[in-house]
């Protein structure tokens, strides 16, 4: 394996890839291998970075140095004086805009300081389409764990007691619901991820799936052995096309690495994963109505009881998560359902990925 010396991340989120990062990371390549050093410098292309209003961002590390607005015509300074000399580019460094002054690190900017990354953890710092650096940052751990150690009872008392509810609008106890599908009796479940997202504007699960979707595949493979399900399905709106190919990507990954499939880990546990697409129709965002709308019927909602856990997809068992709950799963389950419970409010625990609406950017 190469020991870089340093790494140039450049974010690969819809908004930067608009914004040309693409460009940007073939010049950085073109450049480091005109200077012959392609084996000392790798670049990345990553998820999300949060910052979207101050894109195309280009990370440097080890030293954490953020780029701003980053244009294809910048990439030959960085090379020569940032990669070569070590000079950072001062002009292309974030402003801080109440001091006026040039932040190097990123650590120090107001933006970042008060962040605590659990579902955005490893966007902004992997490559989404290389399975081996999820592996690298803890990846499929929590699977592993819970299908060698943990029952599934255990499991779902680690979620119930992390306090974590769903991220998807309703606020329903995760734990709580994993045990009421578990707890109905029938051969065939379901295991549904719900990356629907109708809100106007929103991108948060769009961000999940596009920076690290094996923490959403994970989180279902972990779901789908509580319940006692062995299918999956993602209903995903088309118009998410960059999340649709990484999700693909992902899955045929994880399948190659035996980490979906039959008999994962040699444990007999089988569990398959399948993308439905939905038309973007905000009403199919719903739980029922996107079980319709993967049914082939019209997307309506219909009243509950039944609820989908009871009689969901085909009229079986169903469970139903946000992209967003799912991808707090792995990360209770390898650091603990007490260490989550710190965080959060009274009766919410964890973080939030939200919306800054006046520029349109995210904070944690
Ligand atoms: C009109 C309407 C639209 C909804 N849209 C979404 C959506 O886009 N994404 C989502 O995850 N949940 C949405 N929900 C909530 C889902 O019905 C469901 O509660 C959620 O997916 C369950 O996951 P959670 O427990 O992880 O939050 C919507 C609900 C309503 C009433």
């Amino acid at each position: 394996m190469t020991d870089y010396k340093m790494h140039l991340l450049i974010c690969g989120g819809t908004g930067c890839k608009a914004s040309e990062s693409d460009e940007i990371k073939n010049k950085l390549n073109e450049f480091l291998e005109e200077f012959e050093l392609q084996d000392e410098v790798q670049v990345v292309l990553t998820g999300c970075f949060g910052f979207c209003e101050k894109g195309p961002i280009v990370k440097v590390l080890p030293d954490n140095t953020f780029y701003t607005q980053v244009k294809p015509s910048d990439v030959e300074e960085i090379v020569k004086e940032h990669v070569i000399k070590g000079r950072p580019v001062q002009r292309l460094l974030y402003t801080d805009p109440t001091t006026d002054k040039h932040i190097s690190d990123s650590k120090g900017m107001d933006f970042y300081k008060k962040q605590i990354r659990i579902a955005l953890k490893n966007c902004g710092f992997i490559d989404p389409e290389n399975v081996d650096e999820y592996i690298a940052r803890n990846g499929y751990e929590a699977m592993g764990k819970c299908l060698t150690e943990l029952t599934p009872d255990e499991v779902i008392k680690e979620i119930k007691d992390s306090g974590l509810r769903g991220r998807g609008g309703g606020g329903f106890p995760t734990g709580l619901k994993w045990e009421i599908t578990k707890n109905v009796e029938n051969k065939q479940k379901y295991v549904v991820c719900n990356a629907d997202e109708g809100d106007p504007g929103a991108f948060m699960d769009r961000s999940i799936l596009e920076g690290d979707p094996h923490s959403v595949i994970e989180a279902m493979a972990i779901c789908a052995y509580c319940i006692g399900a062995d299918t999956g399905l993602v209903y995903i709106r088309a118009e998410y096309p960059l999340a649709i190919q990484r999700l693909k990507i992902a899955i045929k990954q994880a399948e190659e690495y035996g980490l979906i499939g039959d008999d994962i880990l040699g444990t007999g546990f089988n569990f398959k994963l399948e993308l439905r697409y939905g038309a973007g129709a905000f009403v199919c965002g719903e739980e029922t109505a996107l079980i319709h709308s993967m049914e082939g019927l019209r997307g309506e909602p219909t009243f509950k009881p039944p609820f989908p856990s009871v009689s969901g997809y085909l009229g079986k068992p169903t469970n139903v998560n946000n992209v967003e709950t799912f991808a707090n799963i792995p990360v209770i389950i390898n650091k603990g359902a007490a260490w989550f419970n710190k965080i959060g409010t009274e009766k919410s625990k964890g973080t939030k990925v939200l919306l800054w609406q006046e520029k349109s950017t995210m904070l944690v």
